[in-house]
C-alpha cells in the first residue's frame, strides 16, 4: 500500500486520535501550515478528513522528495505539494496560516531551535491563528510515564541536544508569542495535543 516511501507505525497509530481533536480545534481554520511533516502520512489523513481547509505540509529539504511523492499519491485538491521549511534558515512561506500544527518536533529539534520556532510564529501565522502541538511533555520536571522517560533516556543517546520538553517552558515561549494555551489534550500513549490560541500581536 506505501510501497517504497518511509513509514511510521506511530503515526498510523496515532492518527484518528489526532485528526478527533483536530476537527474540533481547527473547524473555523482555513489554511494551516505543519511543521515537520515528516513522511507525510498525517498530512494525507487531516487533509482526507478535514475538508474546508487547505493543509499545507512543509519539511525540510533532505525530506521533501519522498514527502513529495506521498502527497502527489493522495491527490487532493486541499493538500498542495509541500514547502521547504527549516525553521533555522528558511524565509516564511509568502500565505499567511490562520491554523499551524506540529507533531513530534520539539523533542527532536534542540531547545534553541525550538525557541526560534516559537519566536517566529508571528511571521507564520494569522491573529487568532490556532496552534496545535502534539508530542511528549514532561509537567514539573516529571515525565508522565516510565514509557516516556526510556524515551527520552534513548533520544539523548542519540543527540544531548534531544529530550523531552516541560510543558511550562513551553507554555512559557508561546505566551511570550502572543499564544494563549487553551486545551491540553490527553492522547493515547502518554503524549499531549496542546492547543493554542494567538490572542497577540
Ligand atoms: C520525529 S519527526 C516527526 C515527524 C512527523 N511530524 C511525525 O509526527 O511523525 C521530527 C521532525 O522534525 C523535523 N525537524 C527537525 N528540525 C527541524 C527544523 N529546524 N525545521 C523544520 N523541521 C524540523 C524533522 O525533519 C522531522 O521530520
Amino acid at each position: 500500500m506505501y510501497g517504497e516511501l518511509p513509514f511510521s507505525q506511530a503515526c498510523e497509530n496515532n492518527k484518528a486520535p489526532i485528526l478527533a481533536v483536530l476537527q474540533q480545534a481547527f473547524a473555523s481554520c482555513r489554511h494551516v501550515l505543519e511543521v515537520g511533516s515528516g513522511t507525510g502520512q498525517h498530512a494525507v489523513h487531516f487533509a482526507t478528513h478535514l475538508t474546508q481547509l487547505i493543509w499545507q505540509a512543509s519539511e525540510q529539504r533532505h525530506y521533501l522528495v519522498s514527502l513529495t511523492k506521498r502527497l502527489r499519491r493522495a491527490a487532493l485538491v486541499n493538500l498542495p505539494p509541500p514547502l521547504a521549511l527549516d525553521v533555522c534558515h528558511d524565509a516564511a512561506p509568502s500565505a499567511v496560516y490562520d491554523g499551524m500544527f506540529t507533531a513530534n518536533t520539539l523533542h527532536i529539534m534542540p531547545w534553541p531551535v525550538v525557541e526560534l520556532l516559537f519566536s517566529r510564529l508571528n511571521e507564520f501565522t494569522a491573529p487568532g491563528a490556532t496552534l496545535c502541538i502534539y508530542g511528549p511533555f514532561n509537567y514539573h520536571g516529571q515525565f508522565t510515564s516510565y514509557s516516556n522517560q526510556a524515551f527520552d533516556a534513548s533520544l539523548k543517546s542519540r543527540d544531548p541536544k534531544m529530550g523531552i520538553r516541560d510543558i511550562t517552558a513551553v507554555v512559557a515561549l508561546a505566551d511570550a508569542a502572543g499564544f494563549t494555551l487553551r486545551h491540553d489534550h490527553s492522547m493515547p500513549a502518554n503524549n499531549r495535543l496542546l492547543q493554542f490560541l494567538r490572542t497577540a500581536g
